[in-house]
């Protein structure tokens, strides 16, 4: 697969400014989050359960509007943009959730290839591109498998699979190791790892964070809707 992001560059990816978020219920998961992240890393959104780790993941892909602050996602500023510019947002976002939501009915091959398939892609361009990112994470051999016969470490190397499929820029991860025991936790923060070698810039909200010893990256920490911690320096 090519990747074509002059890693040299840095350029900003997501970038924040007093980024606030209420919920119709009235309350406000995240309160003048300022932050910017570049091109190229991978980062670490910790903080405890309720902390907004998952609502700040889902404003990035324009699944929630901030309610007021800036934020700009690959160029766009997300307040403003209309259905059309959020839309083209998200196809150049890979997304993995903790419970990989892969299609039952579908084959692996159907499930990897949806993102692109929506796109108008035939067939003929398809099997080898789902061939190569299944090779990716060392599952070429479950093409023509339902997800119900793979464990569920496998069902989640799927679910990067399809997240990597439109080899989009940025890949959002939420808690993506969090039904997992630990090795397979490993191996799926390795895949993950791979992909951020290869220019993805990857961001992963955990609680495993014995993670960081094997597995380097940015620590960016919120508390009850608050940026309380930053490692930048840590940044890779
Ligand atoms: N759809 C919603 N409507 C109203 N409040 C919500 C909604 N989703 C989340 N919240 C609230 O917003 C706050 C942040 O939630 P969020 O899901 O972002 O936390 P989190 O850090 O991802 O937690 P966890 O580690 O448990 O996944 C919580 O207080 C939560 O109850
Ligand atoms: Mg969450």
């Amino acid at each position: 697969m090519r990747y074509c992001f002059a890693m040299s560059e840095r350029k900003t990816i997501i970038d924040m400014q007093q980024l606030m978020l209420r919920y119709p219920t009235g309350k406000v998961a995240l309160s003048g989050v300022n932050l910017t992240i570049s091109q190229g890393q991978f980062v670490y959104l910790t903080g405890e359960s309720g902390a907004g780790k998952s609502s700040l993941l889902r404003m990035f892909y324009g699944g929630l509007r901030p309610s007021s602050g800036q934020l700009q996602v690959q160029k766009t500023d997300m307040r403003e943009a209309g259905e059309a510019a959020v839309r083209a947002v998200r196809r150049r976002t890979g997304i993995v959730f903790q419970d990989h939501r892969l299609l039952f009915s579908r084959t692996v091959f159907e499930n990897i290839a949806l993102p692109l398939r929506v796109q108008g892609w035939s067939n003929e361009r398809l099997i080898p591109r789902v061939r190569k990112v299944l090779e990716f994470v060392r599952l070429d051999d479950r093409l023509w498998s339902y997800p119900e016969a793979l464990s569920g470490g496998e069902q989640q190397r799927i679910a990067i699979a399809r997240a990597m499929i439109a080899t989009p820029p940025v890949v959002l991860a939420d808690e993506p190791t969090g039904n997992l025991d630990e090795e397979t936790a490993r191996h799926v923060l390795d895949l993950l790892m791979g992909l951020n070698e290869l220019g993805t810039t990857v961001i992963m909200a955990t609680h495993d964070l014995h993670l960081l010893n094997s597995h380097p990256g940015r620590v960016v920490q919120l508390h009850a809707g608050a940026l309380v911690g930053d490692s930048h320096a840590a940044a890779r």
